[in-house]
């Protein structure tokens, strides 16, 4: 929490206020006291807001629902080099997000109530913002035996997940989609055939011939959907595909939805808006000149693809067939990572730069802010369930988990300044246009930019 920067009543003044799930976007006021959101538009009497309120005035910036990241590792218990629950969610609060849902990688992996409730714990003693656990599918994530879901789900997961491996067993992900169906928690698959991704560390094609590293065929990700998508239909249970990376999986997604089998997807920044050159250094100027090439931080499951599918992700999140953004946010030791392409980690650490690169989007025209904030917040959301979609709005009486940021400062991605442990970004040095100002989180202001536009009013702001 930021010291001395809470009050019982914060006021936002004058900025957009962008809340899909309502439907708004207009300039107006947000009111948040004890807690929750008390209005979201129009104007608040000076009257309403006491002598030492928090006051931002945030002309010019965005006001939405703080961002929902149904996808990210948090590294605790086990990899605390890495990251903990701590340094994540201080990440996640900086890049806007105010709920995330963290793997079950970890070591121990979560698949029992025990660790489940540790990192409940951890979080409600250390998290800037409100962390969800996801439960393994199996046993210690090996493949071989489902977990016990009913006591996962019981203690309080929010979905099932082997990822960073793949469900392997066809038999134990019918198993699992049969479960899902009965406890009504989704089934997050990292889709990549082991027999055909075996060594591949990058996308197959003519970077990595090029580079001498061995590929990942698209049909690595796309056999394993098609076979999940099969068994949803067989199961009812509720499959949602992680970090969809291929325009054939985009196909795979858009067919299931179209005969109403029972699917999701989601969708990570770095496939939206980098391809498979940036591991020959190539960052879309042309200069192939071999200083960046083998950047290490480029290596990332799925892979980085080519122009053809970041065409076809950006098309399908536009359009509802990939669901929502998620992070995938991957934290790794500089260890893990300085050393060769083919020994390196994979994974990138997504959740402080996110927001920035996906406003390149925005303002290259590909979609709209509106559009951007729904993938961001009401969508994520709804495929956690209907439960979650309090989360995702600024309604007055719900929790004030609010973002505010500056859809036009541009600044330059300096991990020296990231809160996360992991610095693995091949965005380092870039600028990008798109930043937080502040974050509040269940009310309490959980990340404010150097700027600090927060401040305190020190007599009634009528009088400002
Ligand atoms: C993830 C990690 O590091 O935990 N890495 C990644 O490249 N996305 C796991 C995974 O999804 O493979």
């Amino acid at each position: 929490m930021t010291a001395g920067l809470n009050s019982e009543t914060i006021l936002i003044r004058g900025s957009r206020i962008i809340d899909p799930a309502r439907n708004v976007d207009a300039v107006g006021d947000v009111l948040i006291r004890g807690g929750s959101i008390a209005s979201a538009g129009g104007l608040v009497p000076p009257d309403a807001v006491p002598s030492g309120s928090l006051v931002m005035e945030a002309e010019g910036l965005v006001t939405s629902p703080g961002f929902i990241d149904i996808h990210c590792h948090l590294r605790e218990p086990g990899f605390e080099y890495k990251e903990t629950i701590a340094t994540g969610a201080a990440a996640a609060a900086r890049g806007g997000f105010t709920t995330i849902c963290c793997m079950p990688n970890t070591e121990p992996a979560i698949d029992n109530a025990a660790v489940v409730e540790y990192i409940r714990h951890r979080a409600a003693a250390e998290a800037v913002v409100r962390v969800l656990p996801i439960g393994c599918v199996s046993k210690s994530r090996h493949g071989k035996e489902l977990a016990d879901m009913e006591e996962l789900a019981a203690a309080g997961v929010v979905a099932f997940s082997d990822d960073g491996d793949p469900v392997y067993d066809d038999n134990l992900m019918r198993l699992a989609l049969t479960y899902s169906r009965d406890l009504g928690l989704p089934i997050s698959n990292h889709c990549q055939e082991p027999s055909l991704s075996r060594h591949g560390v990058m996308a197959e094609g003519w970077t990595a011939t090029r580079l001498g590293l061995p590929g990942i065929p698209a049909a690595a990700e796309e056999t394993m959907i098609a076979r999940d998508i099969s068994l949803a239909e067989l199961s009812g249970g509720k499959l949602h595909v992680a970090h969809l990376s291929t325009a054939g999986s985009v196909a795979l997604i858009r067919g299931a939805k179209e005969r109403g089998i029972p699917v999701t997807a989601e969708v990570c920044p770095h496939h939206l808006t980098i391809n498979d050159r940036w591991a020959l250094g190539d960052h879309g100027n042309g200069d192939v000149s071999g200083a960046a090439s083998y950047d290490t931080s480029t290596k990332v499951y799925p892979p980085l693809r080519q122009d053809r599918d970041v065409e076809a992700l950006i098309e399908g999140l536009v359009s509802g067939v990939i669901d929502c953004v998620a992070t995938d946010h991957a934290p790794h030791d500089v260890a893990s990572k300085e050393v060769t392409y083919q020994d390196a980690a994979f994974g990138i650490s997504v959740l402080e730069t996110a927001l920035g690169s996906l406003m390149g989007l925005v303002h290259a025209g590909r979609f709209t802010l509106p559009t951007l904030i729904e993938r961001l917040t009401a969508a994520p959301a709804r495929v956690l369930g209907a439960d979650y979609l309090p989360l995702a709005t600024l309604g007055p009486g719900t929790s004030a988990d609010v973002v505010v940021f500056d859809p036009s400062r541009q600044w330059t991605v300096d991990t020296s300044q990231f809160l996360s442990k992991g610095k693995n970004t091949p965005l380092e040095g870039t600028v990008l246009t798109g930043a937080v100002v502040c974050t509040i989180a269940g009310g309490q202001v959980a990340y404010q930019d150097p700027t600090g536009a927060v401040s305190r009013s020190n007599s009634n702001p009528q009088d400002r």
